[in-house]
């Protein structure tokens, strides 16, 4: 790693709303790092006020009709324009992810191409934004249904999945003719800037895409309750999403959350352990850890578990961590301090209730002279003989660790798996392709993998869970679209006379 201290000029960090860049008059802002390299700082992101939220929410309102009336085809157009910008962008996007996010280079790359197919498939979406045409009961009558907007709503997205995550809220809203206030994590304000300005020189008209930075308990609560917003899509922790759920509820807003989890990998006795445990660690590991679908328990049956812990170990130790900027790294730092404290603290709690530390188990900043010294690193951690309820089992981390629970048969370990609040994606290895059917019914959980790691999505396929972890529409895929629009019924009558009493 290097020890040149970057020398960089700060990122400017506005508002914009009503089609202009402002600056937030707040006076309150945050400084933000490169969580790879601390010497190295990127801006300061501003702390908006709620008046200031007020006035994207007034400026969405007064946009609102003409984009509502902006026919989809041509809605879908402009998104597809923000594809094609994107692509020519990608690589400039990608390093910027990684300075402010700090994943890898590449996690980066492929963040930005499934950005870019996502903004591609949702482009189509709107030469697809059908309804249906349904017989009636009586002569000369239809019944149709057409999809409407819901008129302003409110985005709010995590510092994970900076750019990907706002694009599959942005597009679909747009598309459906909705226009928006978008309030990105205060940890990634760089990205949000750049996204802004390329669905701006995409055609986006002023007013219809606005993006405020600050903080969940003013901005983003502000969006919660102002009652001219009529739907909100919340992705980050379960402790918020349910807040913005119940604040939501007394408006009647229309409330899409996806939030934690804390996925599984079934391990049956016949499964190709090589392929489990080449899956599990990129799961585990990738993108430091700090991702919703990451793999953070592994569900073992007993009589291949020695075996399975060995390959893991071995997977793991091998596992290069540092700035993803570098090439050759394959585990970038967490986030920023409180991230990285938090992994700290979940690390001792394993120690102490944990069967075994496999690998792993300490923080690299701090404890080395090298470069780590400026990175929130920690070596990629795997304790073994977890029991099912153990906190590390049982709490989502969101960093480099992973618990593997033993199980005494296949049907155990789906118990095993299941019994948690959350319900995102699981992973099942096995030889068995009925194993393989059956387990996909069984596990509690949004998404399924068979003989693949927990993670990855495609733009076309619906994205979410159940229990604590989602409740609304699935984003992405076509079903993104019924979260930012409404069904409207139709009924015709073309009989011309008073309708009779047949119909109730
Ligand atoms: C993915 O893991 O495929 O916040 C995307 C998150 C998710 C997005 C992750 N909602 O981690």
């Amino acid at each position: 790693m290097s020890s040149v201290v970057p020398v960089t000029e700060s990122i400017p960090c506005p508002n914009y709303v009503d089609g202009q860049w402002v600056t937030s008059r707040s006076g309150q802002s945050l400084e933000r790092r490169n969580p790879a390299d601390d010497r190295d700082l990127i801006g300061r992101v501003p702390l908006s006020s709620r008046e200031e939220v007020d006035e994207a929410i007034e400026a969405a309102s007064r946009a609102f009709p003409a984009w509502r009336d902006t026919p989809a085809p041509a809605r879908g157009k402009i998104v597809l324009r923000a594809a094609r910008l994107l692509e020519e962008q990608a690589e400039e996007f990608a390093r910027l992810l990684t300075r402010e996010e700090g994943k890898t280079l590449g996690e980066s790359r492929g963040e930005i191409q499934r950005s870019v197919n996502i903004l591609e498939f949702t482009a189509g979406e709107g030469r697809r934004l059908t309804g249906e045409t349904m017989p009636s009961e009586l002569r000369h009558n239809l019944a149709y249904t057409l999809r409407q907007p819901l008129g302003v709503v409110g985005l709010i997205t995590p510092w994970n999945f900076p750019v990907a995550v706002p694009v599959w809220k942005i597009a679909p809203a747009l598309v459906c003719g909705n226009t928006l206030i978008w309030k990105p994590s205060e940890l990634t304000p760089f990205t949000s800037r750049r996204l802004v300005e390329l669905f701006v020189a995409a055609g986006v008209p002023a007013g219809v895409l606005n993006m405020v930075h600050g903080q969940g308990p003013e901005a983003g609560d502000e969006l919660v309750r102002h009652p001219a917003v009529r739907g909100i899509s919340f992705t980050g922790s379960s402790e918020v999403g349910s807040a913005i759920y119940a604040l939501a509820a007394v408006q009647m807003k229309k409330v899409q959350c996806e939030m934690g989890g804390k996925n599984p990998v079934v391990v049956a006795d016949d499964a190709d352990l090589d392929l489990a445990a080449a899956s599990t660690v990129s799961g585990a590991f990738g993108s430091t850890g700090q991702r919703c679908t990451a793999t953070s328990r592994v569900v073992v049956v007993d009589s291949v578990a020695d075996r399975l812990v060995e390959k893991l170990r071995e997977r793991t130790e091998k596992l290069k961590v540092g700035n993803g900027a570098e090439p050759g790294i394959d585990v970038g730092p967490s986030v920023d301090e409180s991230q990285f404290n938090k992994v700290q603290e979940y690390v001792e709690i394993g120690k102490h209730e944990a069967g075994s530390l496999v690998c792993g188990g300490k923080a690299l900043r701090g404890t080395t002279d090298g470069a780590y010294n400026h990175g929130y690193f920690t070596a990629p951690t795997l304790f073994d003989h977890v029991q099912p309820g153990a906190r590390i089992a049982q709490e989502e981390i969101f960093g480099p660790v992973l618990s593997l629970v033993r199980a005494k048969d296949f049907y155990d370990a789906i118990d095993i798996a299941n019994d948690i609040p959350y319900g995102l994606t699981a992973s099942i290895f096995t030889g068995d392709a009925s194993r393989a059917f059956e387990a996909a019914e069984l596990l509690e959980c949004g998404m399924v993998h068979v003989n693949s790691p927990t993670v990855g999505g495609e733009a076309h396929v619906p994205f979410g869970g159940i229990k604590a972890t989602g409740v609304g529409e699935r984003e992405t895929g076509s079903t993104a679209i019924d979260f930012y629009s409404e069904l409207k019924v139709v009924y015709v009558d073309y009989t011309g006379r008073k309708r009779d009493s047949k119909l109730y």
